[in-house]
C-alpha cells in the first residue's frame, strides 16, 4: 500500500477548543506576542515541541499502575534499568528527571574552568550546563548541516577533519567528545553510524569518553536504517545498539524519544564518574533507584522504549514531517530540506525578507501562524540566540520558525490544516510586521520577553 497511515488506533481523545481569528488576535495582544506566555487551550494545534508532548499507548498507562513507589530498590527501577540496557549496554543507568539534569550531573564532574567540549551541536541546555562550569561548549558540525538546501542525508554529522584538528590542539583541555542524534539545534538532522564510529575513534585516540546526548535515538537510528549504505535490512534495534556500542555513556531526555512526559537518564561506563554522578544525583535528583522521578514514570519509559523502535511508528512520524515539507517546498515556501525527524523547520528570513533580522521575522512567522491559523511554533532565531552576555545585539545565523512534532498526538488531517494555514499565509505574508522587544529578563528572554509589533 501507498498511503502510510497513522499505525495506532485512539482510545482516548483530548478535544480542542477552537477559537476564531479576532480571539487568537486579542489572545495574542494579550500574551504580549509572544507565544510562550499563551495559554494551551487557547491553541489549536501546539507544536512548540515534542518534548513531553508525547501520546502514551495504553500499555503504557497499565504499566503505570504496577509503578511501585518505594523510596528505594523499587522493582519499577528493575523493569527501567533492563528497558534501558535492552537498547543500550553501559555499566551504569542512573534515571534523572528530564535531559537536563543528565547534563549537570555529567559537568558538575566534567566540567570547569578552562575545558572544552566538542560536539556536532550542542544543544542550548547542554551548552548551558558546560558553561555554567566555566567550561566551552564547542559546535564542529559539518559544513553542509548549515545549508537549508543541501540535500545531504546526514547534515547532523560531526565534522571529522576539524574534530581531529581541534583534538591535536586542544586534548589536554577535553574532558569528552559528544555528539547529539539528532541535532535539534541543526534542524533535527541525523548523524551517519560511519559518523558516529570515527567520532568515537578520535575520541579514544587521545584517551577521552565519548559521549552520547541521544534525545532522539530512534529516529536516529530510522534514517540511518533508510538512508546509510548496507543498513536496510536491520531492525532498528540493532542499529541502536550498533551505534551506542563505541559510545562511554549516553545523557538522555525521556520526553523525546522515551515516549514518555517526564525523565531522564545518565548512562556511564566508568566507575568512578558513575560513583561522583551518583553522590550528586542523591543531593540534587533523589536516590539512586528513582533519580527524582516517581515509580509510574519509570514503568512509562520502560515500556515507551519497547515502542519507540517500532518501524510502523517511526516511518509515520517522518513521514508526516516529509509530506509537509513537501508541500510547502511545491508552494515556494522556503524550509529546511530533508525534513527533519521531530520537526519541520521554515527559513524565515528569507520567506519575510522584508523584515530585517533585528526585527525578528521568525517572530513575525510564529505570531501569523497563530493569528491565522491558531498554531503555536517557536522562533528559533535572533530572538533567541541574538542577545550577547556583553548587552549586544545581533543577527543569529539563521531566523527559523520550528514546527516541532509532538510523538503520536496528530493526525494527517492536521497535517493537511498545517498546510493550509501556509496557503492562506501566503497571500499577504509581505504584510506581516517586524518586531520590537519592548522588556526583556537578562538571559533566555524569548521565553518571557514581551514585543510589540512595529506597524499594524
Ligand atoms: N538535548 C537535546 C538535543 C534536546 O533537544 C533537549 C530538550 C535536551 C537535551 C534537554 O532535555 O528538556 O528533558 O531537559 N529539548 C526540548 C526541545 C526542550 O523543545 O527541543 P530536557
Amino acid at each position: 500500500m501507498k498511503t502510510i497511515i497513522e499505525p495506532f488506533r485512539i482510545k482516548s481523545v483530548e478535544p480542542i477548543r477552537f477559537t476564531t481569528t479576532k480571539e487568537r488576535e486579542t489572545l495574542l495582544r494579550a500574551a504580549h506576542w509572544n507565544t510562550f506566555r499563551l495559554h494551551s487551550d487557547d491553541v489549536l494545534i501546539d507544536l512548540l515541541t515534542d518534548s513531553g508532548t508525547s501520546a502514551m499507548s495504553a500499555a503504557q498507562w497499565s504499566a503505570m499502575m504496577n509503578g511501585d513507589e518505594s523510596y528505594a530498590g523499587s522493582p519499577s527501577f528493575g523493569r527501567f534499568d533492563a528497558a534501558v540496557r535492552n537498547l543500550f549496554d553501559f555499566t551504569h543507568i542512573i534515571p534523572t528527571h528530564q535531559g537536563r539534569a543528565a547534563e549537570a550531573i555529567l559537568f558538575s564532574s566534567l566540567g570547569g574552568a578552562g575545558r572544552k567540549v566538542p560536539s556536532n551541536t550542542h544543544f542550548d541546555t547542554t551548552r548551558g550546563n558546560i558553561e555554567a562550569t566555566g567550561a566551552e561548549a564547542v559546535d564542529l558540525l559539518v559544513p553542509e548541516g548549515g545549508d537549508p538546501n543541501n540535500l545531504s542525508p546526514f547534515k547532523g554529522n560531526i565534522d571529522l577533519v576539524r574534530l581531529e584538528e581541534f583534538m591535536r590542539d586542544n586534548a589536554d583541555d577535553v574532558p569528552c567528545v559528544m555528539i547529539t542524534v539528532t541535532n535539534n539545534a541543526g534542524g533535527g538532522q541525523p548523524a551517519s553510524l560511519a559518523n558516529i564510529k570515527a567520532t568515537a575513534d578520535i575520541a579514544h585516540a587521545y584517551g577521552k569518553p565519548f559521549i552520547i546526548d541521544a534525545c532522539r535515538f530512534a529516529e536516529n537510528a530510522y534514517f540511518i536504517k533508510t538512508r546509510e549504505e548496507g543498513q536496510r535490512d536491520r531492525s532498528i534495534t540493532d542499529i541502536v545498539r550498533d551505534m551506542f556500542a563505541t559510545a562511554d555513556g549516553m545523557t538522555m531526555s525521556a520526553k523525546k524519544d522515551g515516549l514518555a512526559n517526564i525523565g531522564g537518564w545518565l548512562a556511564l561506563n566508568d566507575d568512578e564518574l558513575a560513583a561522583q554522578a551518583r553522590n550528586r544525583l542523591i543531593m540534587t535528583e533523589g536516590f539512586p533507584t528513582y533519580g527524582g522521578l516517581a515509580g509510574r514514570d519509570l514503568e512509562a519509559i520502560a515500556q515507551g522504549l519497547t515502542e519507540v523502535v517500532d518501524e510502523e511508528y517511526l516511518r509515520y512520524r517522518v513521514r508526516t514531517n516529509e509530506y509537509i515539507v513537501e508541500r510547502l517546498d511545491s508552494m515556494g515556501i522556503p524550509v529546511i530540506k530533508p525534513a527533519g525527524g521531530h520537526a519541520v523547520f521554515i527559513d524565515a528570513r528569507t520567506w519575510l525578507a522584508h523584515i530585517p533580522p533585528l526585527e525578528y521575522p521568525g517572530h513575525s512567522l510564529a505570531c501569523a501562524l497563530y493569528e491565522t491559523g491558531g498554531i503555536r511554533t517557536s522562533e528559533i532565531g535572533t530572538v533567541m540566540f541574538g542577545r550577547h552576555p556583553d548587552g549586544s545585539e545581533h543577527p543569529a545565523a539563521m531566523d527559523l520558525v520550528r514546527l516541532a512534532m509532538p510523538r503520536r498526538v496528530y493526525t494527517q488531517s492536521h497535517a493537511d490544516y498545517i498546510v493550509e494555514v501556509f496557503d492562506e499565509l501566503r497571500a499577504d505574508v509581505g504584510q506581516l510586521p517586524g518586531f520590537e522587544i519592548i522588556e526583556e529578563p537578562p538571559a533566555m528572554r524569548h521565553f518571557t520577553a514581551k514585543f510589540a509589533p512595529l506597524r499594524g
